[in-house]
């Protein structure tokens, strides 16, 4: 099946671009990172499967519907879009600025927003697909010092629930993917810790890979994958 993966230059994205071209899967990526892109595309190129890369910035909403559109005219179609490409900034509401709240909006909200509308008419058409959207336990539970980055992943929580009902109809699955402590390099507060307790990112693929498999008829809703010891 033909996926498309945002944020796939590295950590969780990386991963799952990783655990699907392995499955036989194509892939098409999207990050701003363009050498990061082409590394990967370099790795992955030499698994198997088709791997096409395009770089933009996910708060731009005609330069994602132009990269999704190269993508999926390069990759003959698509079935998966997997909306992983997120921003956290650790403030509380005294530190965080304005600018900060907008971009962590813009990125982890409309960036989800304007990839989905892109591969949508697709999906509609075949009648087929499947969205999965990573949201964070941090879309269903407080987060102290983020309260912006919460507030970003409520919001992917409440759209990605609410496009499940939606569009099933469609014949379109829509799953929800809660993810614990993973060891990227997202959260920089923690970057100089050991990280080795945290779920590695292709955990995070294998689950995917899981939620792409089920039967026509049935749909994983909402996963929550957390490792297993605190530390
Ligand atoms: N790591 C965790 O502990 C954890 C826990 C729960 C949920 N999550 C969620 O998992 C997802 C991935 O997180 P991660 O840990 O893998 O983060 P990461 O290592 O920081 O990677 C973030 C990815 O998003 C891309 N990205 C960020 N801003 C972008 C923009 N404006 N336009 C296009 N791409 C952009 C980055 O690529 P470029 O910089 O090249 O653009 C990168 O590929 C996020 O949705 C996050 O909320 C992570």
């Amino acid at each position: 099946m033909n996926v498309i993966i945002t944020g796939a230059s590295r950590g969780i994205g990386k991963g799952i671009a990783q655990v699907l071209v392995k499955a036989g899967h194509n892939v098409g990526l999207l990050a701003r990172n363009k050498s990061e892109l082409t590394s990967l595309k370099s790795e992955l190129d030499a698994v198997g499967g088709q791997c096409e890369i395009e770089s933009c910035d996910i708060r731009n909403h005609a330069q994602v519907q132009d990269a999704i559109d190269s993508l999926i005219d390069r990759l003959n179609g698509i079935y998966g879009l997997i909306n992983n490409a997120a921003l956290i900034i650790r403030k509380d509401i005294i530190e965080l600025s304005a600018d900060e709240w907008d971009s962590m909006i813009e990125t982890n909200v409309n960036g989800v927003f304007y990839a989905t509308k892109a591969v949508i008419p697709h999906l509609v058409n075949k009648k087929q697909g499947h969205i999965i959207n990573i949201s964070s336990i941090s879309g269903r539970m407080p987060l102290e010092k983020g309260s912006g980055y919460a507030a970003s992943k409520y919001a992917v929580t409440g759209f990605s629930e609410s496009l499940f009902h939606e569009i099933r109809n469609f014949g379109i699955k829509v799953s929800t993917v809660f993810p614990g402590s993973v060891n990227t390099r997202f959260d920089t507060d923690h970057k100089d810790q050991d990280n080795s307790w945290k779920v590695d990112p292709d955990e995070i693929g294998e689950a995917c890979l899981h939620i792409l498999n089920t039967p026509d008829q049935t749909c994983i809703s909402r996963v929550e994958i957390r490792p297993l010891r605190k530390s």
